[in-house]
């Protein structure tokens, strides 16, 4: 399988350290350098986010939550999204106190 990923912080670097082993992984940051550094480190390659979430048949939202929807846009927004997987990973969570910022208890996506 072809997955995508918007993001190449922590968690893509460890998800895509293990699915690049059975699958082809493309990580995609704000920062090319960066991004192409992580995604040579894990056996992936490296792109925009237009061209990961075109290139996955799944594609993993691996932004923080407050980015998510500027990456989504970044990719081409929902449309570019049409027909696949979409992975959320996103805790809605204050990174300074680890509490939810949602009072409905939900996730993000
Ligand atoms: N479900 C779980 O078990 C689990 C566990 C841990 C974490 N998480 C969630 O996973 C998510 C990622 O966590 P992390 O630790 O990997 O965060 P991180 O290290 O901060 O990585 C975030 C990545 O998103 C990139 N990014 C930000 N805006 C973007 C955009 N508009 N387009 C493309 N890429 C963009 C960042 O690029 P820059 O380098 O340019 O900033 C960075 O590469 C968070 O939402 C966290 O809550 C989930």
């Amino acid at each position: 399988m072809k997955i995508g990923c918007l993001g190449a912080g922590g968690m893509a670097k460890a998800l895509a350290g293990k699915w690049a082993a059975t699958h082809e992984v493309m990580l995609s940051g704000r920062d090319a350098d960066k991004t192409r550094a992580v995604a040579e480190a894990v056996g992936a390659s490296a792109g925009t986010a237009q061209e990961a979430a075109a290139f996955g048949d799944a594609v993993v939202l691996a932004t923080r939550w407050e980015d998510v929807f500027t990456a989504i846009d970044a990719a081409g927004g929902p449309d570019a999204f049409a027909e696949k997987i979409v992975i959320g990973i996103n805790n809605p969570v204050s990174i300074d106190t680890f509490l939810t910022t949602r009072d409905d208890g939900q996730s993000l996506t």
